[in-house]
């Protein structure tokens, strides 16, 4: 028997999921596509190669020429985000994170982050990598009213706890958070403050969000494929010089806490895709988180104006490339589906006050990847249309799928990267 069927099956689930994601409205705040040139470094021999440690001192042979595209990298990644200490090795946001915290912390000390239901990650949480690590978590104070951590409490916490950590960042991160004061704080007790930038890194290097390692981060991880639009995968930076001792001996456990800490060989062919998207970034990153984020303001403002409860009113709903609207108790399961069925791809959110994970009450929204497909303003109005259409109007999600894929038509091509080299090749097709 010929298992050949198998793979045909394999190829065809692919290419059907391709054909829905090209007429569908992807929506997924944390998901993006990747330019022809980062995905051209994907299928390179650099995949599945070994190259442990460093450019020039490696456990490995035959890395002369991946050795010159990870110093490159490094480079492009320092330039990106106006830094001196660039590590491009970690696979994913979460293997960043674990590296962050197998270096800068141990079992049995406090870190302060925020609580899950307030937008944090689960990395930083009790049963993720934290919990893992043995760490004790004392949580932020949090305002409602301001979707952000309430900064006189989180300073007045710091002090009284003296944490080993200060961590922040968030998976709903409307608002940039009160870095200054809080690193003001962990600096005089003696903690260093990490900003997990996962989602908004891109809006970061494209100096479009906060700036958090000139306002007093350390050290600063992140998802390089979100709102940085490259392959999946993570980074850590940091503005430390090593100029003293003890700041040598931080950076030499951030890159220990990468190699041998979480990492083996680090996936090549994406350290070389990486490398493409901070050379695109440089080049369309401002305008390109510019527009990101201009599009999720205006989609909060239409999705209010038809009678959605968008929160961070108050704020102007969101100075990210996200949106947070609350669906009623427990139904934000439900409208996920209803829309997914019509072509709009989200997600159910916990949103603040919900207990249960599983059955949240919200659907967190995002704005990058139609802002890769040429999507502005305008285009945002008609997309709140469709979501008026599926959850207050209750049409058949078919009908407005119909709608959805009329409307995609136009929006088939990528934005915000070199297309010198665009080779007539249709990014949704298999490589
Ligand atoms: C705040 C935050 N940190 C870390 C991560 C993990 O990133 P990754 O999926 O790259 O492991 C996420 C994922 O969405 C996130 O939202």
């Amino acid at each position: 028997m010929s298992w050949y069927k198998e793979v045909e099956y394999i190829r065809t689930q692919a290419k059907k999921n391709n054909e829905f994601f090209a007429h569908s409205l992807p929506m997924i705040a944390s998901e993006n596509v990747l330019s022809p040139l980062c995905k051209e470094m994907l299928i390179t021999d650099f995949h599945g190669r070994y190259a442990e440690g460093t450019p020039g001192n490696r456990y490995y042979e035959g890395c002369k020429y991946f050795d010159l595209v990870e110093e490159k990298a490094t480079e492009l990644a320092k330039k990106l985000f106006r830094c001196s200490y660039a590590d491009v090795r970690p696979t994913a946001g979460t293997t960043a994170n674990i590296a962050l915290l197998k270096a800068l912390i141990k079992p049995g000390e406090t870190a302060v982050v925020l609580d899950l239901a307030n937008g944090a990650h689960i990395s930083f949480g009790k049963f993720g990598a934290a919990g893992i690590r043995g760490i004790n978590l004392v949580s932020y104070p949090f305002n409602n009213d301001i979707m952000n951590i309430d900064v006189d409490g989180a300073v007045k916490l710091i002090r009284q706890i003296k944490p080993t950590l200060a961590l922040n960042g968030q998976s709903v991160f409307l608002f940039p958070s009160p870095i200054k004061e809080l690193a003001e704080a962990a600096h005089e007790v003696g903690a260093y403050l990490v900003y997990d930038a996962a989602h908004v890194l891109g809006l970061i290097a494209g100096k479009q969000f906060q700036d958090p390692l000139r306002e007093g981060a350390d050290v600063m991880s992140g998802s390089t494929h979100k709102t940085l639009p490259g392959p999946q995968g993570g980074m850590i930076v940091s503005d430390h010089k090593g100029d003293t001792e003890q700041d040598k001996s931080f950076l030499r456990k951030l890159s220990f806490g990468v190699f041998p800490g979480v990492t083996s060989s680090y996936h090549l062919h994406h350290v070389a895709a990486k490398a493409i998207a901070y050379a695109e970034h440089l080049e369309f990153g401002e305008a390109y988180a510019k527009q990101t984020i201009n599009n999720a303001q205006r989609l909060a403002q239409a999705l209010y104006e038809q009678g959605f409860k968008v929160f961070g009113e108050k704020l102007g709903f969101t100075k990210s490339h996200q949106v947070l609207v609350s669906i009623g108790p427990g139904k934000g399961k439900d409208a996920a589906k209803k829309l997914n069925d019509a072509g709009i791809v989200t997600n159910m959110n916990t949103i603040p006050g919900d207990t249960d994970p599983m059955n949240p009450s919200g659907l967190r929204l995002g704005t990058p990847e139609l802002t890769r497909i040429g999507m502005k303003e305008p285009e945002m109005t008609e997309v709140a249309e469709f979501y008026k259409r599926v959850l207050l109007k209750n049409e058949d999600p078919k009908k407005v799928q119909s709608a959805i894929q009329e409307f995609r038509k136009d929006y088939q091509e990528l934005h915000y990267c070199f297309k010198e080299h665009f080779r007539g090749y249709d990014y949704h097709e298999l490589v």
